[in-house]
């Protein structure tokens, strides 16, 4: 990952004046990363959360969860000595020109809908502190009207009054990818109310817009939707091929050719087009869920009804890889012993939020097998968060004496597992490829009954 020259040599500043100074509250993955990026980029950055813990450990220069080449970036960071973090809105309202709000927004407990919990309580405390021009900008995916709402609260809670202005930038980093997603975005999009909020805009991300990236400039509403419509339109990409998964199950076609085939028609296209488990995350979930939620509560449920399709289609591919599994293991799974390749929704990360690989191996758990979960990253999360589950780092150690290999998550290490040294380790050469990352020529030709989604 380079750079460019201009960024970093001439610092972010134009001659309409100094570069505004940043504040990013919630340095979680998308704050943090946000943050870092930011002041590697030449701004004077203050990070601010409430998670003393975590803002202890950012200060000292370790990044809190996994990220490629977030920690070099961290530490290069607190060096120049642009970086600060805090846990004092005091301190982040006298500071900051420009606010990023980057608070999580989880699926509430018990309903579709998004808990804005956390997004209004540090538009509060944040506003407490403003008392001249700045402009507090939305990253946190939310609803639809969610700005509008958060608009007034600004202004009410705000000492600057109107002065406080509200603008909303959707984020599309994926985790994994987050440095070069945030220091290249594809596209920037800024939903705004006024002239000026597009130029602290403009100028909060100066060295992003001189690469060339585009920028679209729109209203608060347009700008929140641009988020959500992104996320829908990748998951019903995904449980697209997954319902045609189902389809070659019942008719013995194979869905790997099927994907094969309509990804070289340049109007569908290969990306997001892979069979398999299906998508999990932080993200994507929970925000077809609440978008749903929301198209509901404004009588245009019937417009996304199809999410509630694409979001059971999804679930299903959990269920029918345990089914496979089960079927592998000689149709029973009490005492069976099984080796889980994968804990993260999804390589290169350790966020175990919603993964579909942790919700297999816990499902097979609760069916009496004796599972072992694999992650090079996500263990320490997924322990903590079911300790009744075994762990391992190393896959070969791990499927030592296994009935079943069933891989969930494809990271690198597992699809580059040789079958002929594992096959000398497990009581049986059987395998569930959970996300079609494994060649089955090669695994079946290493004595292995190889089974996957969709295929015969
Ligand atoms: N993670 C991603 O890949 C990604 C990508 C695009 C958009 N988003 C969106 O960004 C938002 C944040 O996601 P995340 O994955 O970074 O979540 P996260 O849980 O990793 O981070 C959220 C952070 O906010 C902090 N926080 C909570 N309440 C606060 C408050 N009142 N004041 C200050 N800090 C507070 C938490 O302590 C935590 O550190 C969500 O809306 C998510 O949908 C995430």
């Amino acid at each position: 990952m380079t750079i460019s020259a201009t960024a970093t040599e001439n610092g972010p500043g134009n001659e309409t004046g100094p570069a505004p100074r940043l504040t990013v509250i919630g340095t979680g993955y998308l704050g943090a990363t946000h943050a870092i990026c930011m002041a590697v980029l030449g701004y004077d950055v203050l990070g601010v959360d409430v998670d003393p813990d975590k803002i202890e450990r950012l200060a000292s220069g370790e990044v809190p969860f996994f990220e490629p080449g977030l920690p070099e970036l961290l530490a290069k960071a607190l060096d120049s000595g642009r970086l600060r973090f805090t846990t004092s809105f005091a301190e982040a309202g006298a500071f900051g020109d420009v606010h990023f709000i980057c608070v999580g927004t989880p699926q509430q407990k018990g309903s579709y809908a998004a808990d804005l919990t956390y997004v209004d309580a540090a538009v509060t405390e944040l506003a407490r502190h403003i008392r001249g021009p700045a402009l507090v900008v939305g990253k946190s995916t939310v609803p639809v009207g969610t700005a509008a709402r958060l608009t007034e609260l600004l202004h009410k809670t705000a000492p600057a009054g109107a002065d406080a202005q509200l603008a909303w930038n959707p984020e599309f980093l994926r985790e994994g990818y987050a440095v070069d997603d945030t220091l290249r975005p594809d596209r920037l999009v800024f939903g705004t109310t006024s002239a000026w909020a597009e130029e602290r805009l403009r100028a909060a991300f100066a060295p992003v817009i001189a690469q060339g990236t585009p920028v679209v400039v729109t209203d608060l509403p347009t700008a929140e939707l641009v988020k959500v419509a992104a996320n829908s339109f990748l998951a019903t990409k995904i449980s697209y091929i997954n319902a045609m998964a189902e389809v070659c199950e019942a008719t013995g076609a194979d869905v790997t050719g099927l994907a094969t085939a309509l990804s070289y028609d340049d109007r569908i296209g290969g990306r997001f087009l892979k069979p398999g488990l299906g998508f999990g995350g932080g993200c994507l979930p929970k925000d077809i869920r609440a978008f749903t939620h929301r198209a509901e509560e404004l009588g245009v449920g019937q417009a996304v009804a199809f999410l509630r399709e694409v979001d059971g289609i999804n679930q299903r591919r959990r269920a029918r890889t345990v089914d496979l599994v089960r079927e592998l293991a000689g149709g029973a799974l009490a005492g069976r012993r099984i080796t889980a390749l994968g804990a993260a929704f999804k390589p290169n990360s350790d966020d175990i939020r919603d993964a579909p690989a942790l919700d297999v191996a816990r499902t097979l758990h609760a069916a009496g097998a004796v599972v072992t979960v694999v992650d090079p990253a996500a263990v320490p999360n997924a322990r903590r968060a079911y300790p009744e589950l075994t762990y391992a780092t190393d896959a070969l150690a791990a499927a030592a004496g296994s009935d079943v290999v069933v891989l969930l998550t494809e990271w690198a290490q597992f699809r580059e597992i040789d079958p002929h040294v594992m096959g000398d380790v497990v009581a049986h050469r059987r395998i569930v490829d959970g996300r079609h990352a494994l060649d089955s020529v090669q695994w079946r030709t290493a004595g292995w009954d190889y089974r996957a989604l969709g295929r015969p």
